[in-house]
This record gives C-alpha cells, sequence and structure tokens, in this order.
C-alpha cells in the first residue's frame, strides 16, 4: 500500500539531501524541517512557530477536517495550503483555488456553486462551479473574510451537510471535498462586529495556523535572503554575481516588513536584478532600511520620541536615493530615472529643484 507521508518524507529527504543549503532535519529523532518543498515552491523556515505549523500540518493533513490560515498579507498563507493538500491523502485530486472577494455577491455564487442553463441573463450553458471542479481534492477559499453573507450561510450548509445546489437549479449535490479558508483579517473580531457568521467561524475554524509575521521571525531573514538570492540569479540571468555582503543583510533586518515575505522577495530580486556586483551591499538594497542613525538621519525609520520634521526628512531622504542612482549611473540621467521608476523629465527637474550635482 502507498503510504503518501513516507512518500513525502523520501522526497523531503532527498530534496534535502541535493540541496546545498539542507538544514538540519532530524533532531533527537524529531524531523526538523528548515526547507519544505511543496508545489508551489519551498516552504523556508527553521524558527519554532513555523516548524509547529508544519508539524500540525502533518498531523491534520490525513484528515478532511476543515483548517483556517490566518496572517498578514505576504506571510506565505497560500504556500502553507499547498504543502496542506500535498500532505494530504487528495494530493493526486485538484487544489481548486477561490478568491473570495475577488468578485461580487451574485457572480461569486455561481463562480462557487455553479448554475443552470437559463439561471440569469447570459447563462448560457450549465456551468460547473469551483466547488465540482474540487471533488475529490482540497477547495481553498481566500480571503474568506471578504465573503458576502448571504453566501455565508451557502458556505455554511456546504461545510455541514457537503452538499450544495447551483443557481438556478433544485438540485441537491453532494461533494467529497476539503475544505481550507484563509483570510487577513482578525476573523474573531468580525464575528463581534456582525460582519461574518459565528457558526462558520467555529465550522472552519477546526485548525488554526497562525502565520507570523516576518517581523516576529528574525532568525529566519538569513535563510530566506539567501534563498531568495538564489531564485532570483537564474530568472535575472546574472552568474556574474557572488553572494550578499553583511551590510546588505543588516538593512534588510533593520526593516519591519509590513508586506512579509511577499516584500523580502521583491527587494532581493530587485537587488539581484539592479546590483554593479559583484557582491549585493546596502547600497543595492532601495529603501536603505536600517541604516537610520538618529533623528537627524533622513533614512530615520522610527518615529523618535521628541518627533521630527516630516517635510525636510522626506526632501532629504529623496535627495540621497536621487544622488545614489545618479552615482551609480555615472550620471547618466535616463538609467538612474529608470533605477527611480521616473520619467527622465522629472527627473531632471528633481536635480535643479534640489540643486544637485555631480562632486
Ligand atoms: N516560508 C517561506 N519560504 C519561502 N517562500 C515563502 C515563504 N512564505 C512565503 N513565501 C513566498 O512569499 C510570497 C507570498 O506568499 P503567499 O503564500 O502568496 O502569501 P499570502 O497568501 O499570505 O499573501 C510567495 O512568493 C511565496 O512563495
Ligand atoms: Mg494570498
Amino acid at each position: 500500500m502507498v503510504d503518501p507521508l513516507k512518500d513525502i518524507v523520501a522526497h523531503v529527504m532527498n530534496e534535502c539531501r541535493n540541496d546545498d543549503d539542507s538544514g538540519e532535519i532530524v533532531e533527537s529523532g524529531v524531523r526538523r524541517l528548515t526547507f519544505r518543498p511543496t508545489s508551489r515552491g519551498k516552504i523556508v523556515g527553521r524558527c519554532r512557530k513555523v516548524r509547529a505549523i508544519i508539524e500540525t500540518i502533518d498531523r491534520v493533513a490525513k484528515s478532511t477536517c476543515n483548517v483556517l490560515c490566518t496572517g498578514e498579507s505576504g506571510t506565505g498563507k497560500e504556500l502553507f495550503v499547498s504543502a496542506l493538500h500535498d500532505a494530504s491523502r487528495r494530493s493526486e485530486g485538484p487544489l481548486v483555488t477561490v478568491n473570495c472577494g475577488a468578485l461580487p455577491e451574485n457572480l461569486m455564487e455561481s463562480e462557487l456553486f455553479g448554475h443552470a442553463r437559463g439561471a440569469f441573463t447570459g447563462a448560457h450553458v450549465t456551468r460547473q462551479g469551483r466547488v465540482a471542479q474540487a471533488e475529490g481534492g482540497t477547495l481553498f477559499l481566500d480571503e474568506i473574510g471578504e465573503l458576502p453573507m448571504k453566501l455565508q450561510s451557502k458556505l455554511l450548509r456546504l461545510l455541514q451537510e457537503r452538499e450544495y445546489t447551483p443557481v438556478g437549479d433544485n438540485r441537491t449535490i453532494k461533494c467529497d471535498i476539503r475544505i481550507v479558508a484563509a483570510t487577513n483579517r482578525d476573523l474573531a473580531e468580525e464575528v463581534t462586529k456582525g460582519a461574518f457568521r459565528e457558526d462558520l467561524y467555529y465550522r472552519l475554524n477546526v485548525i488554526h495556523l497562525a502565520l507570523p509575521a516576518l517581523r516576529e521571525r528574525m532568525e529566519d531573514m538569513d535563510d530566506l535572503i539567501d534563498h531568495f538570492y538564489r531564485n532570483s540569479l537564474e530568472m535575472a540571468g546574472r552568474d556574474d554575481l557572488e553572494g550578499i555582503d553583511d551590510s546588505a543583510r543588516d538593512a534588510l533586518k533593520c526593516h519591519d516588513w509590513p508586506g512579509n515575505i511577499r516584500e523580502l522577495e521583491n527587494v532581493v530580486q530587485r537587488a539581484v536584478l539592479l546590483s554593479v556586483g559583484p557582491m549585493i551591499s546596502a547600497d543595492d538594497i532601495p529603501m536603505d532600511f536600517g541604516r537610520a542613525s538618529g533623528p537627524d538621519s533622513a533614512l530615520c525609520h522610527e518615529l523618535p520620541d521628541e518627533g521630527i520634521n516630516l517635510r525636510s526628512v522626506i526632501d532629504e531622504y529623496e535627495s540621497n536615493l536621487v544622488r545614489q542612482a545618479l552615482e551609480r549611473t555615472s550620471w547618466n540621467k535616463n538609467q538612474a530615472a529608470k533605477l527611480l521608476g521616473l520619467n527622465r523629465t522629472t527627473l531632471v527637474e528633481m536635480v535643479k529643484r534640489k540643486k544637485l550635482q555631480s562632486v
């Protein structure tokens, strides 16, 4: 008999063996994964919270229990949901994602449950919904906090009875799916505000995977930086870069990452694309995060107790970046404007206004 978990463990062991960066995977007999492959890329993370989430995933993957995944935007909700699907008995089946906030209520209902021919104007043919497409697999309801009230009650029926009725149809259809929902909202608070059904919340929240924000898992920064650096090299077509130096790492570690891992990925990608090389240094980190040295610094990130003069700080900050772009391009205004995402005329005006000169 095939044991999917065994397969996954073998696969992970293999991946780690073939991987230069294989972290420790077994510690005192406990699997301690640093790199978990999923169908959507690797999960990198050795911090306690991430390891605990992966352990929970392994423990519940085989069941059909509902799972709720929460975390700020960019914390990896989609990635962890795919790990759950991959580790489940349904991994051969589909993983179907629905963004619950993407469509207005009437369209979302038919998106989820499908519709009969003639159910509404424009419904020329019978159409299968996402629930039917997920049969035998996992239905991932992303941004569940955005789901309109009317659909929340229809979803509750689906969760409780595992059955639904397509729009304009009178049949009751049974289904065999695993439901996983994700949100960056605090659903308990939405329940208190009356914006989310309490019964639905409890149904969804059987197992809760609470993903930490990146600023709460700084011990993973180096692994994540290396991971995105390696991934970006090929994409950027660069074979001249030799690595990321400590100044860049320090700068990255000083930022508080409101956009979480997605933002970090983006910043590392840009650095790999634009760095003069051979090492990526703090100069390649666009916002100069963390090089703040006091309240007068244009790069000051935290509001000091004594306050700041916002206009002059922003002005200095802007001048600093413009100067860097010009210096890096030997004052080639076309190239510098490109680095700054400005058009040439705007840059020229800025240089004049700020009285910037090459030295
Ligand atoms: N632990 C992680 N290891 C590696 N990459 C990650 C990790 N978490 C997130 N990512 C990457 O960050 C980006 C955002 O992740 P995503 O799952 O879309 O976040 P969310 O759904 O929470 O907004 C994706 O490119 C994803 O591959
Ligand atoms: Mg997402």
